[in-house]
């Protein structure tokens, strides 16, 4: 059979499920979990993407214990890996020790590219896009009606020359207000790249936004007193200094770097996924901004205060809506905003941040002292028991598929 299917995305959903599982040789038993919609219908799941057949259901749990800016918040966070639920409700306990944590956000500035391909960039262009600037940016900001009355638009131009591929990238700050924006600079770019043509005489080439969102940061911190740290094993300040030192080894070692910046994505990505956001536009952002000085580092970072208590810090690009695409159409993305109160665009950059900060601290806290696999195969080993009394055949599956590994 070829995998060459003309038509495919024609056809209505549940044939194209039947024709799918045909391909693969699969019996009902099998087809049927690849079709089911949990919280979403056929025709709503039809919207959202092409070629559908069904959804794929994850693990949906609430994060306890968080103090963010004096409030209390249940974090929502849909995700396959056992003990991260555990591990972001204990580091906001630890948090919560020190007054919780305190997060703010900038405005919610996107950026777009537009790329023009010139031999050399001369005065004179240079002249053209000065002289041009208001012009180009009410061009960007016409059909945003509604966007400009809720406080957003274009706000900026800038450009650079890259001689090396002869282009002159324009970038496009943008205020998107609650939405992630990508549509919103994604049109805009492609409404001025005409008109920056005509302005420089050239051709253009991308005209995209960048997800590498500096000028939409959202920033958590926390200070755990000392003595939150104390447990049969390990005195408080042992375990202050122990994860300032497991934070230096991922300073100074980019293996390191990686797997302490997967733990705070263990605690970002599910907040993103249960409120419908775009979390591969984050990581891509988030990696990036931290590789920005040339070197990749620890996204968080981790000292002490004058008393010896544990301070700890986490920017990040923050690209997160909470109104229009999925956030809205999602009946469950819907309800996870619901579950936070409602945060605007900025309030939830900051509680993600807030969660990826939990997340390492949590990790930091367990690998720095008695490592992570007593508590994670704890975990483990309570699902496989939970699993047993439910029945063998799940017990089993759970037990071979190497689950609560990462
Ligand atoms: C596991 O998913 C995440 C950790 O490896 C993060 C870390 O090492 O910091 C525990």
């Amino acid at each position: 059979m070829t995998s060459r299917l003309p038509g495919f995305y024609e056809l209505p959903l549940s044939e194209r499920l039947r024709v799918a599982g045909q391909f693969a040789g699969l019996d009902d038993n099998e087809t049927r979990p690849l079709g089911e919609f949990g919280a979403l219908t056929p025709e709503l799941t039809d919207v959202f993407i092409e070629n559908a057949v069904g959804t794929f259901s994850l693990p949906l749990g609430v994060a306890t214990n968080f103090l963010i800016n004096g409030d209390d918040v249940l974090i929502p966070m849909a995700v396959e890996e056992t003990s991260v639920l555990a591990a972001a409700s204990h580091g906001a306990k630890l948090a919560r020790a020190g007054g919780g944590f305190t997060c703010t956000a900038t405005d919610p500035v996107m950026t777009g590219q537009i790329q023009l391909f010139v031999n050399e960039f001369t005065d004179d262009d240079r002249k053209a896009l000065e002289s041009s600037r208001a012009n180009l940016i009410a061009w960007a900001n016409r059909g945003h009606d509604s966007l400009i009355a809720r406080g957003g638009g274009a706000r900026e131009i800038e450009w650079r020359w890259i001689p090396g591929i002869s282009s002159v990238i324009v970038h496009l700050h943008v205020d998107t207000r609650d939405a992630m924006g990508a549509n919103i600079v994604n049109t805009m770019c492609e409404r001025l790249a005409p008109m920056l043509a005509e302005l420089l005489c050239c051709d253009t080439g991308l005209r995209i936004l960048t997800n590498l969102t500096e000028r939409r940061l959202a920033k958590a911190t926390c200070v755990v007193p000392k003595e939150a740290f104390e447990s049969r094993d390990y005195r408080g300040p042992e375990v202050v200094d122990r994860i300032v030192k497991a934070w230096e080894f991922a300073w100074h070692d980019i293996y390191r770097a990686t797997t302490n910046n997967k733990g705070i994505m263990n605690g970002i990505d599910p907040v993103l996924i249960a409120t419908g956001n775009d979390w591969r536009a984050i990581e891509a952002g988030a990696h990036a901004w931290t590789a920005r000085g040339g070197t990749y580092r620890p996204m968080a970072k981790w000292g002490k205060d004058a008393g010896g208590n544990l301070t700890g810090e986490l920017e990040l690009p923050m690209a997160v809506g909470t109104v229009g695409g999925v956030t809205k159409l999602h009946p469950t993305a819907r309800a996870a905003l619901r579950l936070m109160g409602t945060p605007d665009a900025r309030q939830l950059a900051g509680i993600c941040c807030a969660v990826g900060l939990a997340q390492n601290l949590s990790a930091l806290r367990a690998l720095a002292s008695e490592g992570i696999q007593r508590g994670h195969m704890g975990l483990h080993q309570k699902n496989l028991e939970l699993m047993a009394a439910r029945g063998p055949r799940v017990a089993n599956a759970v037990a071979g598929s190497g689950a609560g590994e990462s």
